[in-house]
Formats: C-alpha cells, sequence, structure tokens
C-alpha cells in the first residue's frame, strides 16, 4: 500500500487574534521562537509522513511558500493547495483529493500544538490502522468549543458533536485525524451544517456509523495547547520556553526531526543551523550535527 500521507490544514482568517492576523496567517504566528506550523508539521514528521499538503486562502500562500518552501531542506515534499473559502475542516479532503490519489492520510489542523511523552508511539498505533480511522479524544475544561465525544455507558463511542451546547462528555476531539483513503469520498456526502461547513464531525460520524472509528484517549501527560486567543498564544509561547529552557531540547523542531529519522545528513543540517546565524535555535542545530 502507498504511504500515508499529510495534510495540514492552515486556512481561516484568524479573526479571534485580530489585529496580529490582519497581515499575517495565524499559523504563521510565532509560538516562542519558531511559527505556529512548525508544531503540527513536526507531528506529522514524527508520525513518519514525508509528503505533505499544506492548505492555505490563496491570498496567504506566498507567506507559506517563503516560510517552508518545498519541503526539500528536511527531506519532505509540500505540495500547496489553495482553500478559497473557509468551508469546514471536511472540505480539506475534497480539496486533497487529486494529492491524496488514494492513499491513507493523516491531517492536522495548522494551529493544533501535541507536546507529550509517547507520542510517536501513539502515533505510530494510529499510522497502522489500515483501515477506519482515528482520532484522539483529550480532557478539556471547556469541551462546548470542541467536537466532543459522547461515550455509551460501557465505554464505546456513541457519537461525536461538534459544539454541543451542553456537552455530552469532558472529551474534545483534537485536531489530528488519520483516516483511510476513503476520506475524500466520504467527505463529498457530506451535507453542509447549520453555520454553513462541512464539519468534521459529520465525516468522522460516518466512519463512526460503519463502526470504523476509533477513539484513543490521549492522557494527562500530554500537552494539547489551545491557541485561539491572545491569552492562550502566549500561554503556549511559555509552556514552549519553558520546557526547552529546562531541558536544553527543542520542541517541533523540523530541522531536529528530519535529522533523527535520518531524512537529511550533517551537511543539510549544518546549512540550516547557518542560515540561523547566533541564534539559540541555529547554536541548537549546530551542537546536533557536532
Ligand atoms: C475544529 C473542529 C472540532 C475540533 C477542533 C480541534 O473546530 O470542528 O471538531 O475539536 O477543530 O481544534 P474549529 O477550530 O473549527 O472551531
Amino acid at each position: 500500500m502507498a504511504e500515508r500521507k499529510g495534510i495540514i490544514l492552515a486556512g481561516g482568517s484568524g479573526t479571534r487574534l485580530y489585529p496580529i492576523t490582519l497581515g499575517l496567517s495565524k499559523q504563521l504566528v510565532p509560538i516562542y521562537d519558531k511559527p505556529m506550523i512548525y508544531y503540527p508539521l513536526s507531528v506529522l514528521m514524527l508520525a513518519g509522513i514525508r509528503e505533505i499538503a499544506i492548505i492555505t486562502t490563496p491570498q496567504d500562500q506566498d507567506q507559506f511558500r517563503r516560510t517552508l518552501g518545498d519541503g526539500s531542506q528536511w527531506g519532505l515534499s509540500f505540495t500547496y493547495i489553495e482553500q478559497p473559502s473557509p468551508d469546514g475542516l471536511a472540505q480539506a479532503y475534497i480539496l486533497a483529493e487529486p494529492f491524496l490519489d488514494g492513499a491513507l492520510s493523516a491531517m492536522v489542523l495548522g494551529d493544533n500544538i501535541f507536546f507529550g511523552h509517547g507520542l510517536p508511539e501513539l502515533l505510530a498505533a494510529a499510522d497502522a490502522q489500515p483501515v477506519g480511522g482515528t482520532v484522539f479524544g483529550y480532557r478539556v475544561v471547556d469541551p462546548q468549543r470542541y467536537g466532543v465525544v459522547d461515550f455509551a455507558a460501557d465505554g464505546t463511542v456513541r457519537a461525536i458533536v461538534e459544539k454541543p451546547e451542553v456537552p455530552p462528555s469532558r472529551y474534545a476531539v483534537t485536531g489530528l485525524y488519520f483516516l483511510d483513503g476513503s476520506a475524500p469520498a466520504r467527505a463529498r456526502q457530506v451535507a453542509p451544517s447549520p453555520r454553513g461547513e462541512l464539519e468534521i464531525t459529520s465525516l468522522l460520524e460516518m466512519y463512526l456509523a460503519d463502526g470504523q472509528l476509533q477513539v484513543q484517549q490521549m492522557g494527562r501527560g500530554y500537552a494539547w495547547l489551545d491557541t485561539g486567543t491572545h491569552a492562550s498564544l502566549l500561554d503556549a509561547g511559555n509552556f514552549v520556553r519553558t520546557l526547552s529552557e529546562r531541558q536544553g531540547q527543542q520542541i517541533g523542531s523540523p530541522d531536529e526531526i528530519a535529522w533523527q529519522q535520518g531524512w537529511i545528513d550533517a551537511e543539510a543540517l549544518r546549512a540550516r543551523a547557518a542560515m540561523f546565524g547566533k541564534n539559540d535555535y541555529g547554536a541548537y542545530l549546530l551542537r546536533l550535527c557536532d
């Protein structure tokens, strides 16, 4: 079977972060020392995914191309796809259908930041499923802002509900979706919701109805950070700074992951480090090659 391909959905207008996002895509806003999209990109790379479609608004695509290039600096291949209007997460599968060409996929939202020991193993387990889909449930205090898992008494998943007024549980569905090759065809069957969007939850419900959706718990040892408000954006940056300064190890560095995965050699990593001159990120990469 073909390799699983990746999708990063980085569209939207980011109105909740205005005025910052008047001239800059939300997913390029800094989380401490790196652009936001580096973090979800790192998740796909940890899952071993090298062919990735980056979906953006037409007007923001140039910013992403300047920031990320064609992916070859990390041994990756990027395909840029335009989403003319933000008509829902499930639309990403329709837009990416030619790119996916029947392959399994992992889609991550460009503003979702994951951190936790054991993440590579969690991703590997999801990647190992050739049929159906895997999503991740994460306990939050404000589930009504998300897709929420409705569990039956025996713990099986009964439904997934998008932004319910009365949440059936505290478990939000994170913005990371491992789906099989049927995702684009299913996405084309999704009817627009009352808010006019092709909801990802409608697509997930189709998998659920066929008994083909796994909901994995992402336990308390993980951080799934919010970046939707000015305060949570700053908190996420401080989280990354606190951990990386304490440990002297990077979080969400595509350069380091590409090097660890053996997708780039020392010379390529050195060239990247040189680009960042004498800043801490560049110095860190230099130390890796030595
Ligand atoms: C979207 C999805 C929701 C999911 C969330 C994760 O919400 O619709 O199911 O829980 O992403 O970040 P949105 O960001 O569109 O409000």
